[in-house]
């Protein structure tokens, strides 16, 4: 038998060349064992980042990664998870999730935290007393079951050579590659077990894919892998212009979420999208025939009540005071306000939400090494969005904030004011919502 060597490997895709499913066997067992060094490691994601794979290369990374750690595995249709490339305010999943639970769905969730200047599903979460993130994997499986939704955080066992090279990535200028993005979420979203995928592909100032030529290759990527492990699969291209719903932060996100669960909002950007998202799942889970008709039942449970009875139950379920549906209080919001003011009249013509995401952070609502704890407490209101008018001197955002931080507090608003929004004399659209569809499943 031939002798592999990580640097042939190296050699091998500086040249362009495809790589062996052998290699690929190679290279992540020396990453998962660690046989190889750091340096070999990425030596040769820079390679492949400057050189690309094949869509047959990325099917056997990604599954090589997938079984680096416990798969999870679900028989039948009704399984169906939801995953997106991540934003600011994107807080679908927890209103998604109840919503396709309470129409028959079975959702096994494994989330992430925040990422940058991206928030997290799990760190969100976490902001509700006493909800816990972390079950072992056969409570989870019990619980999806059982309750039709578990949502936990990303645990070692899962695809951990996603973890390690994940973190290589980071900081070695590989991120933003296709093959490997693709390798990375299906390695992760392939082992929670779902056997259908919902992908919310964000474009945008906010998000990692900046425009729709790059989405539309990541979509293609995911869609080839997802068929290759036999998964119904559909990505969603859509907007992170500006943030998703009005509330960025953790605590208040969640009361936005309940909100529209209780019903209100249901006409906003937050709310369309859950249920459109949410949509897609019920219809493959096979629990519509129609996505005319999964789109009624999922507007149906929120204005029956079922889809927030479904998440009081999965709160409860996960060691969550479930008091906190009726009681704000509980979910604690800084109680200090400053607004950030409109300086002219005019129409709102954009916001940078990476710098969105950045005031989080500096606010303490978002991580700046690994292991800082969030701030829960701390967050910013959004009254206006793009395409509304304002009047000189109106409040266009407000943030909750603790009292040490009013100096601070704003420094960052006059920065953010100059950065962040950009006003315009005359009427501006609004901006599109979904922009475009794929699936490998006839819809
Ligand atoms: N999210 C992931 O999980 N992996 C990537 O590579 C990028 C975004």
């Amino acid at each position: 038998m031939k002798q592999l060597s990580m640097y042939k490997i190296i050699e091998k895709k500086k040249k362009a060349k495809q790589l062996t499913k052998e290699d690929i066997d190679f290279f992540i067992d020396g990453v998962v064992n660690e046989s190889i060094p750091n340096y070999q490691t990425t030596a040769l994601l820079m390679a492949i980042d400057l050189m690309g794979m094949s869509a047959q290369e990325t099917a056997w990374l990604t599954s090589k990664m997938l079984y680096s750690g416990r798969v999870v595995t679900f028989k039948g249709d009704e399984f169906v998870d939801k995953h997106s490339t991540g934003g600011i305010g994107d807080k679908a999943s927890l209103i998604l999730g109840p919503i396709a639970a309470a129409c028959g769905v079975k959702v096994p969730m494994i989330a992430g935290r925040g990422l940058g200047h991206t928030g997290g599903t799990i760190d969100k979460l976490e902001s509700i007393p006493g909800f816990k993130t972390k079950i072992n994997l056969k409570q989870f499986q019990a619980n999806v079951i059982q309750n039709g939704l578990c949502i936990i955080g990303q645990t070692k066992e899962i695809a951990p050579a996603d973890g390690k090279i994940y973190a290589l990535r980071d900081v070695t200028a590989t991120i933003d590659n296709i093959p490997l993005i693709t390798a990375s979420i299906m390695s992760k979203k392939l082992a929670e077990g779902a056997n259908g995928l919902v992908f919310d592909i964000k474009i945008g100032n906010g998000a990692f894919m900046k425009n729709k030529a790059i989405a539309r290759k990541l979509s293609k990527s995911i869609i080839d892998t997802a068929t290759r492990f036999d998964k119904k699969a559909v990505t969603l291209l859509t907007d992170m212009n500006q943030p998703l719903g009005r509330a960025v932060g953790h605590s208040n996100e969640i009361i936005e979420c309940i909100e529209v669960l209780k019903g209100n909002f249901l006409k906003e950007d937050l709310a369309k999208l859950s249920i459109e998202l949410a949509s897609y799942m019920i219809l493959f889970a096979q629990k519509a025939t129609s996505l005319t008709k999964a789109r009624k039942m999922a507007k149906n449970s929120i204005n029956n009540g079922d889809a927030l009875k479904k998440f009081k139950e999965i709160i409860e379920l996960q060691g969550g005071d479930s008091n906190c549906l009726t009681n704000y209080d509980l979910l604690k919001i800084a109680p200090e306000e400053s607004d950030i003011l409109a300086p002219s009249t005019g129409y709102i013509k954009s916001f940078q939400n990476k710098e969105i995401g950045y005031l989080l952070i500096e606010l303490g609502g978002g991580r700046k090494t690994q292991k800082q704890k969030i701030d829960h407490q701390v967050g910013i209101y959004f009254h206006k969005k793009v395409g509304d008018y304002v009047k000189k001197g109106e409040k266009i955002a407000t943030i909750n904030h603790h009292k040490n931080q009013k100096n601070s507090v704003e420094l960052l608003i006059n920065k953010f004011i100059d950065k962040s929004i950009k006003l315009s004399a005359s009427r501006v659209d609004r901006p599109t919502l979904i922009y475009d569809i794929y699936s490998n499943q006839k819809i």
